[in-house]
């Protein structure tokens, strides 16, 4: 038996947060084994590398180091909880994956692609989600939830330019694998948004039910 992988994808504010708790409801409603989780993190060694990634410091991280720790809480966050959840059939629903390493590290901070997709074989093998949910809004908007929100983060005090690079290339992911991906209308009102997951379920069920 294997699970199935859900990622949950998008910039700042765009809703990943809220509807997961939302979408792991549904399932769990229907007697389904969810594993709710996010990255960075999803381990205590992986939330450690997560503040690293995420706290603001008077050092600047070089663009290398900053996608090595990505993929280092990632290879332990697979190991740990995500690889051995989907071997006892559970649904992983995960805020953030690789995706967010393509967007972010490879469209924000412009590393080569080429680089990321190595460590991403390197790092999880064959191992690709079933199944993105990608939360797209226009830049303002995802930036006006997130700092309403609280303290802004590493990345979120990062510069509009970089936001638009962040938001291009999850567009450009999804179009380029319309099986694996799906588009969410995220600057609707959140009852919308609820609306088009709950739209997914029946072929989510089916798919999980096999
Ligand atoms: N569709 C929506 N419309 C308005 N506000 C929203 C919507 N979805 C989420 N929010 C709010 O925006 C903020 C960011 O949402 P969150 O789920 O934390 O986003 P993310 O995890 O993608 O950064 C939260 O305060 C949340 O309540
Ligand atoms: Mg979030």
């Amino acid at each position: 038996m294997t699970g199935l992988f859900i990622t949950l994808e998008g910039p700042e504010g765009a809703g990943k947060s809220t509807n997961r708790e939302y979408l792991a409801e549904r399932l769990r409603a229907e007697g389904i084994e969810v594993l709710l989780t996010r990255e960075p993190g999803g381990t205590p060694l992986a939330e450690r590398i997560r503040e690293v990634l995420l706290t603001p410091g008077d050092e600047q991280m070089n663009p290398d180091t900053e996608l090595l720790l990505v993929f280092a809480a990632r290879a332990q966050h697979l190991a740990e909880v995500i690889r051995p959840a989907l071997a006892r059939g559970a649904v992983v629903i995960c805020d953030r994956f690789t995706d967010s390493t393509y967007a972010y590290q490879g469209g924000g901070r412009g590393l080569s692609l080429e680089r990321i997709a190595t460590l991403e074989a390197f790092v999880q093998g064959d191992l690709r989600p079933d199944l993105t949910l990608v939360f797209d809004l226009p830049v303002e908007v995802g930036m006006a939830r997130a700092t309403a929100r609280g303290r802004l983060d590493r990345f979120e005090l990062e510069t509009r330019v970089f936001f638009e690079a962040v938001r291009s290339a999850f567009l450009t992911r999804a179009e380029a694998d319309p099986a694996r991906y799906h588009l969410l209308d995220a600057a609707q009102p959140l009852t919308q948004v609820q609306q088009s997951i709950d739209a997914l379920l029946p072929k989510l069920l089916e798919r999980v039910r096999g």
